[in-house]
């Protein structure tokens, strides 16, 4: 992340500007230091490259359970598992690249502008899975800035290290407090954490107040479809991976007020993508 980036940061805590105060690397990105509120306050750290924009007084519930047991514990495994039990659960077919490209698609990236600069954010980055296949469905002549944010140093330092990142603009921050100022994002995506939320209706509300008007919000997780058979395999498996949640279904009903639903439709056995919008 670099000075200039700074400016569509804000404090999560009072929604004001931030400014930089430290040392820059040596491709003049922030190093370490302190994000200060304008006008003052205890401001956010900067560590090793990565600005920390919460408090982890903040992080309850579910969020610091599945943080502390997978996330943090065990982010080596978070890819391979996705690669190897999406198609040996939900059948052959539906891979973590089938998965992947349907939800992608709902991105609708051609149509993103060419005569101006675009910002792309991914909330719950993880380890960068989508990071790779978002770039590659850029269209030509779009100049895009792709930002990552998510709760756990243990999936972002794995991102960091798998070279994954490119130019990726990454911080850790909660998704119910996003640290960014209003309408600052062309495209926003979620994916894989949102049903484990503690208040899955203001994470919405917090993407919908970062997307520009008009922009769509992507947001994919796990539900049982609704519209065929499953026998009782699938069920168990099912049940086994959304354990911490008694009803994981898409969020259609925690959409904020105004909301337009674009598409709420079921790419795999196990997972749903809803794609909405606030009116332009
Ligand atoms: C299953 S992973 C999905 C990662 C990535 N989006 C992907 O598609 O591979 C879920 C991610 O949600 C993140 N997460 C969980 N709670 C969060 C919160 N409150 N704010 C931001 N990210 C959170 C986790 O740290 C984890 O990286």
């Amino acid at each position: 992340m670099t000075p200039d980036d700074v400016a569509i940061l804000r404090c999560p805590e009072s929604g004001r500007p931030l400014t930089f105060d430290g040392a820059l690397d040596r491709r003049g990105h922030l190093a370490r230091g302190r994000l200060r509120p304008q006008g003052g306050g205890e401001g956010w750290a900067v560590l090793a490259g990565l600005p920390r924009l919460y408090r982890e007084a903040w992080i309850q519930g579910p969020d610091r359970f599945m943080r502390r047991w997978f996330y943090d514990a065990v982010p080596r495994a978070h890819d391979p598992a996705v690669r190897l039990l999406l198609p040996l659960f939900q059948g052959p077919r539906e891979t973590e690249d089938h998965l992947r490209e349907q939800y992608l698609t709902r991105m609708a990236l051609d149509d993103l502008p060419t005569d101006r600069p675009v910002r792309i954010l991914e909330v719950s980055v993880g380890t960068g899975a989508n990071l790779p296949r978002l770039r590659a469905r850029l269209p030509k002549g779009v100049q895009a800035q792709i930002w990552g944010l998510d709760l756990s140093a243990g999936m972002v330092g794995r991102l960091q290290a798998s070279g994954r990142a490119g130019d990726a603009r990454l911080l850790l921050g909660d998704a119910h407090r996003l640290p960014f100022a209003t309408a600052s994002f062309d495209r926003v995506l979620h994916v894989g954490g949102i049903n484990a939320f503690a208040d899955a209706g203001r994470a919405l509300a917090e993407m919908a107040r970062v997307a520009r008007p008009g922009t769509p919000i992507v947001v994919c997780d796990e539900q049982l479809d609704p519209g065929r058979p499953h026998g009782l395999g699938h069920r168990l498996a099912f049940k086994a991976v959304t354990f911490y949640d008694r009803n994981p279904h898409s969020p259609v009903d925690r959409l904020p007020p105004g909301a337009q639903v674009l598409a709420d439709e079921q790419p795999s056995r196990f997972f749903y993508s809803l794609t909405w919008q606030m009116p332009g």
